[in-house]
């Protein structure tokens, strides 16, 4: 007879929670919605191309939220492939790119980095590709677009590791490209797909002895089997042999190569992947390790979305389940506030109408109604000792001085920003000397949420001055001589009152470093 353990257990083994990294235009919405396909979660995968032919729109925030009627029930996906329950977690990119985007980063236990066979490595994925290496997560690289002329597979097997530092294994390896693209060769299987039709649509695996076996040549003709040949003999003698020890700790990507649109490649990149990658792992806390498989419920919020239906002004909590059961209606403990809440309504964001989940598993995403009572990083758990590790915070790109139009207003104003800061709207500064505050952002949509929320929510005016800085390091010395800090830089507190040097561009940034050998610079608070 099956126990909950049991149970338990099963369901943690068939999830499996990623997050696509990619640049705007790789072509992840058109992966999404194949692998939503693939899962027969049609619904949703109109939801993602309606996202899609919206997403060049104005960058006004409140048209961002309209649409987000789509793209917010399309933050989390579930569909079911082959036994397994998968979870993708949308990270927004384009106008809407924020903290937020990183902070999802830190709930997929792995990551698929897709990139444009044509433009290589570009910067939104290296800036989200670190978040991932960061956590040491498995990275899993899908090459897009081989339909299209675009750079040589070793090329940019290069420029991974020599940008992102990472090795890569190559799972397959394209026979021709762009318009002479027949298919690829499987390494693992050792088997040809060949892709056939006018639209190569249609896909024809083959089993063949290894990569000289003739029946390629046949089928892909000479010049290109011997291209093959040539490629794949360099790749058994120089290349990185597949580890899975090491794309486990996230030292070695593997890589797959195909085409999204044409649905070429998908399939058996999502397959290898249900196999790779990891199933939901234990996660850090004040009192250990906590295992998937604990049976007292347990789970983190790492994204609160504010304002999701303007009618109700309701905010919902993301929270990433960790151990135990989630059922409807229970009892937990929102640990920081010492208070027992009931979730009765949460959401999972399976389709465009919100469904009312009853029950969820570690890895499952839920969303929790939030009538203001939870900040990012908050723990809920069955057992009250559960603090999950602190979320990271990200070094802000995007600087604003704020200061309040009516004076008047200044009390609601400084609750506005302790909120909002709260939350992980914005990051709050405060200059030495002039005490002026500045905020700090990754995304310029942040700053838009922020002039809105605090005229919807409290009733204030703010103005908004760019700043010319561009990085952020928080600098830990015996001693802070602000007057060292002039020069195309300044000197702040953030809001714990460490001292921060904000720098307007690289340069700067060095030479503080060169002239303070013994002060040490983070890119994120100590
Ligand atoms: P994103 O979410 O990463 O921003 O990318 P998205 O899927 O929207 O894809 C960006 C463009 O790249 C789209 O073209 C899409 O059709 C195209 N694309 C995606 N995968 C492939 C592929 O394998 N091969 C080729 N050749 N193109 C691909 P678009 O012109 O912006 O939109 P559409 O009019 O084609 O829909």
């Amino acid at each position: 007879m099956s126990t909950g353990l049991d149970n338990l257990q099963q369901e943690v083994d068939k999830r499996r929670t990623f997050a696509i990294i990619s640049h705007p235009d790789a072509g992840k919405t058109t992966l999404t919605e194949k692998l939503l396909l693939f899962g027969g979660a049609i619904r949703l995968a109109g939801s993602v191309k309606a996202r899609k032919a919206s997403k060049h729109a104005t960058s006004d925030w409140m048209e961002i939220e309209k649409q987000r009627g789509i793209s917010v029930t399309s933050s989390v996906m579930q569909f079911d492939y082959n036994g397994h329950r998968i979870n993708i977690l949308d990270t927004p990119g384009h106008q809407d790119f924020s903290e937020d985007t990183y902070r999802t980063l830190t709930a997929a236990d792995s990551a698929v980095m897709l990139i444009d066979v044509a433009k290589g490595v570009e910067v939104q994925t290296i800036k989200l590709f670190q978040v991932c290496a960061k956590r040491g997560i498995p990275i899993f690289t899908f090459i897009n677009k081989l339909d299209r002329e675009g750079r040589s597979p070793f090329e940019l097997m290069e420029e991974i590791e020599q940008v992102l530092g990472i090795r890569s294994v190559p799972m397959n390896w394209p026979i021709g490209m762009g318009r002479e693209l027949c298919g690829v060769y499987d390494r693992m299987k050792n088997q040809v797909e060949l892709f056939q039709g006018e639209d190569h649509s249609k896909i024809e695996v083959r089993k063949v002895e290894d990569y000289n076996d003739p029946k390629i040549r046949e089928m892909a003709g000479e010049y290109l089997h011997d291209q093959l040949c040539q490629d794949l003999e360099l790749l058994d003698v120089a290349g990185d042999p597949f580890d899975l020890e090491k794309v486990k700790r996230g030292e070695l990507t593997p890589v797959f190569f195909g085409s999204a649109v044409n649905n070429f490649g998908v399939q058996t990149f999502l397959e290898n992947f249900l196999q790779l990658a990891p199933k939901p792992e234990p996660r850090r806390s004040t009192s250990g390790l906590v295992e998937p498989t604990n049976e007292k419920f347990s789970g983190y919020v790492f994204k609160i979305q504010a304002n999701m239906n303007p009618a109700h002004r309701d905010r919902i909590a993301f929270l990433r389940i960790v151990s135990g059961k989630f059922e409807r209606g229970m009892s937990v403990k929102h640990v920081r506030a010492g208070k027992e809440i009931k979730l009765s309504q949460p959401q999972q964001f399976l389709a465009q109408d919100r469904d009312i989940v009853s029950e969820a598993y570690p890895g499952d995403i839920i969303g929790l109604f939030d009538p203001g009572i939870f900040r990012i990083g908050d723990s809920l758990s069955q057992s009250s000792e559960v603090v999950f590790d602190e979320l990271p915070t990200f070094s802000p790109e995007i600087f604003a001085k704020v200061t309040v139009k009516n004076a008047l207003k200044h009390k609601q104003y400084q609750k506005g920003i302790d909120q909002l800061t709260e939350e992980g709207t914005i990051q709050v500064f405060t200059t030495v000397g002039f005490e002026d505050t500045l905020l700090g952002v990754v995304g310029q949509l942040q700053f838009e949420v922020f002039e809105y929320r605090m005229k919807g929510e409290y009733g204030v005016d703010v103005q908004l001055q760019r700043m010319p800085f561009q990085f952020a390091r928080w600098i830990v010395a015996d001693k802070v001589d602000p007057s060292k800090f002039r020069i195309n830089s300044t000197l702040v507190k953030d809001k714990k009152g460490n001292y921060v040097v904000l720098f307007e561009n690289e340069y700067a940034m060095r030479t503080a470093m060169e002239k303070n050998p013994d002060a040490k610079f983070l890119e994120t608070a100590p």
